[in-house]
């Protein structure tokens, strides 16, 4: 097994600028060849000055995305697209509303499926990750369980997308965006670790104190279902991009 490369920033700022550096590479070098490129994103705190760098791309440099096809990684179970917290609502504000992606290149699970439609509404998620060519680029955060997508502690390493139940500690955290606990839904749907170690190349991110101790514990510890990130040492192409601070438990 080998070693996640790390890369530790002075800011979250540089960060994002080498990831956007490098989602573009991928995406100018990829049409070039008349190829697509498939990007998995994820939503949070985290991944927020990576998507201000790929608008800056996109408007500063001219940077095209009507060659990219994104899949996100999860939703939110019981919210509609129009809701202030859905995950729709953050990647288009964030992101898609900003560049020229094609609103039919956009993918990002339902949170309004029916409860006894949702299996069916997950093979399709995979199976349509599967005929866009698979994941390109996974881009991930990490939660304070450890979780990577919605993948709580038990999640297996071939688990696929599907509907998962929140950790309290991951509801916790949330619980300031939705303006307290009680409105944070209990359970999402989540692509799975299986989808996202099927990822050509994957990177992760974090920063801050908070995530120290969980950043150490994916790059050192074993690879355990207590901890989802941990599967990332079993990928040959992951990456985790970090600051000084989330970087501060490593030995
Ligand atoms: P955050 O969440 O980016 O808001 O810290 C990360 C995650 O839960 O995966």
């Amino acid at each position: 097994m080998q070693k996640i490369p790390v890369h530790v920033f002075p800011t979250r700022a540089d960060a994002a600028t080498q990831l956007a550096l490098e989602t573009a590479s991928l995406i100018k070098d990829n049409e070039a060849k008349g190829k697509h490129t498939v990007l998995g994103l994820a939503t949070g705190d985290t991944p927020v000055p990576y998507y201000k760098e790929l608008i800056k791309w996109h408007q500063e440099r001219g940077l095209s995305f009507a060659t990219v096809t994104c899949f996100n990684l999860d939703e939110y179970t019981g919210l509609c697209r129009d809701h202030p917290q859905s995950y729709w609502q953050f990647m288009h504000n964030q992101l898609f509303q900003h560049i020229d992606i094609l609103p039919e290149n956009i993918h990002m699970p339902s949170g309004t499926v029916a409860e006894a439609d949702i299996p069916a509404h997950c093979h399709a998620y995979e199976q349509a990750i599967l005929d866009a060519g698979g994941l390109d680029m996974q881009i991930l955060g990490i939660g304070r369980t450890g979780h990577i997508g919605f993948n709580e502690p038990g999640s297996p390493i071939d688990s696929r997308t599907r509907a998962v139940s929140l950790d309290p500690v991951t509801r916790e955290d949330a619980a300031r965006t939705f303006g307290g606990l009680a409105q944070v839904p209990t359970s999402a749907i989540t692509m799975g670790c299986g989808t996202i170690l099927s990822a050509k190349r994957i990177v992760l991110m974090a920063w801050g104190n908070s995530k120290a101790d969980i950043i150490n514990q994916a790059l050192n510890g074993s690879v355990n279902s207590s901890v989802s990130a941990s599967y990332l040492q079993r990928h040959p192409n992951t990456d985790f991009y970090i600051d000084a601070a989330a970087a501060s438990a490593l030995s």
